[in-house]
């Protein structure tokens, strides 16, 4: 299941030819699904993880608590680079710095920021959308890229000015004005339910610099209509989410109705598939290595046995 081929950085996935898609995650379980699944790569959402924490995409999560889901999502797909959902880099540019060198530490790949004011707020949300100054974001994307100490970290500029309701020509100036601050690619947003504001955006679009969409209101687009206009990436924003918030209320709903899970079993993952994505196989090998039952020593080979762990063949739930 797992990809064979050699994962691509950001950079590569926004430079090489054709279509390629982000696949989102809101914590380390949807990570590794997201990793074994093949996917070139995740997007880190900030809906999606401030759903998951159960609080609104209007920034009520601290930056430190999104790094602090990131990196578990690191340490769960090690293989396959992660762009970060960095809103509108909760703050100023002072805190963008701030904000990449934390995410390069731990191993982030790149950041999505954009040019909305603070706090933002998502983007599907009614009512009046904030936009800050061109130069403003501007001065954003420049200490972002001066701030990365890596060659391969990425940056990416997000245009919400149609979100905003800005004319064409507007959100058309300000990715020049990003472009040349030295973003590495131009996310340009639209909630239209299809893709026409993007390709009339792309039609006029003339700068070298690679597009990136995220179709969730026009997600009937064809791949081939994307990759024909000459976007690069496109992001499966909030799928994974949005499924297991399904199946969650499904089997909630069903075991309150029954008083029983018997009816829910056949449809939930068994714990044997728990244990499988949790690695478990890896902790049981190092345990005969590392643990004190490998020494056969009395007391603590009972101790470890008694803390060993399960081996997923032994779990008994039906599968
Ligand atoms: C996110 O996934 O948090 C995004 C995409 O920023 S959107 O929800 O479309 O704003
Ligand atoms: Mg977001």
């Amino acid at each position: 299941m797992y990809p064979s081929s050699t994962p691509t950085s950001l950079i590569d996935l926004l430079q090489q030819p054709g279509l390629d898609f982000l696949m989102e995650a809101h914590n380390g379980l949807s990570a590794r699904i997201v990793e074994e699944t093949g996917f070139s790569g995740i997007w880190a959402s900030g809906l999606s993880i401030a759903a998951s924490l159960g609080v609104r995409d209007c920034n009520e999560a601290s930056w430190t608590q999104i790094l602090d889901v990131a990196e578990f999502m690191r340490d769960a797909a090690p293989s396959t680079p992660i762009l970060l959902d960095g809103d509108s880099g909760f703050g100023n540019f002072n805190n963008v710095r701030r904000l990449v060198s934390k995410l390069e530490q731990r191993g982030i790949d790149g950041v999505c920021l954009e040019d909305k004011a603070f706090p933002k707020r998502n983007s599907f949300i009614e009512g009046e959308q904030l936009l800050e100054s061109p130069e403003e974001f501007a001065g954003k994307i420049r200490a972002a890229k001066d701030s990365q100490d890596g060659s391969s970290f990425c940056v990416i500029a997000r245009l919400e000015g149609f979100i905003a309701g800005l004319p064409k020509d507007e959100v058309l100036d300000r990715a020049d004005i990003y472009t040349d601050a030295g973003a590495d690619a131009i996310l340009v947003h639209s909630k239209r339910t299809d893709a026409s504001e993007i390709f009339s955006f792309l039609n006029d679009w003339d700068r070298d610099c690679p597009i990136v969409v995220v179709p969730t209101t026009y997600s009937d687009t064809p791949a081939e209509s994307l990759e024909a206009a000459g976007i690069s990436l496109a992001i499966w924003a909030n799928h994974l989410m949005r499924s297991s918030l399904h199946a969650m209320q499904e089997t909630c709903r069903l075991i309150y109705r029954n008083r029983s899970p018997v009816e829910s079993e056949s449809t939930i993952a068994p714990l044997s598939e728990v244990f499988r994505l949790q690695r478990m196989d890896e902790l049981k090998e190092a345990e005969s290595r590392y643990g004190a039952s490998s020494q056969a020593t009395g007391q603590g080979s009972e101790a470890s046995s008694r803390h060993s762990a399960p081996d997923p063949a032994d779990v008994i739930l039906p599968d």
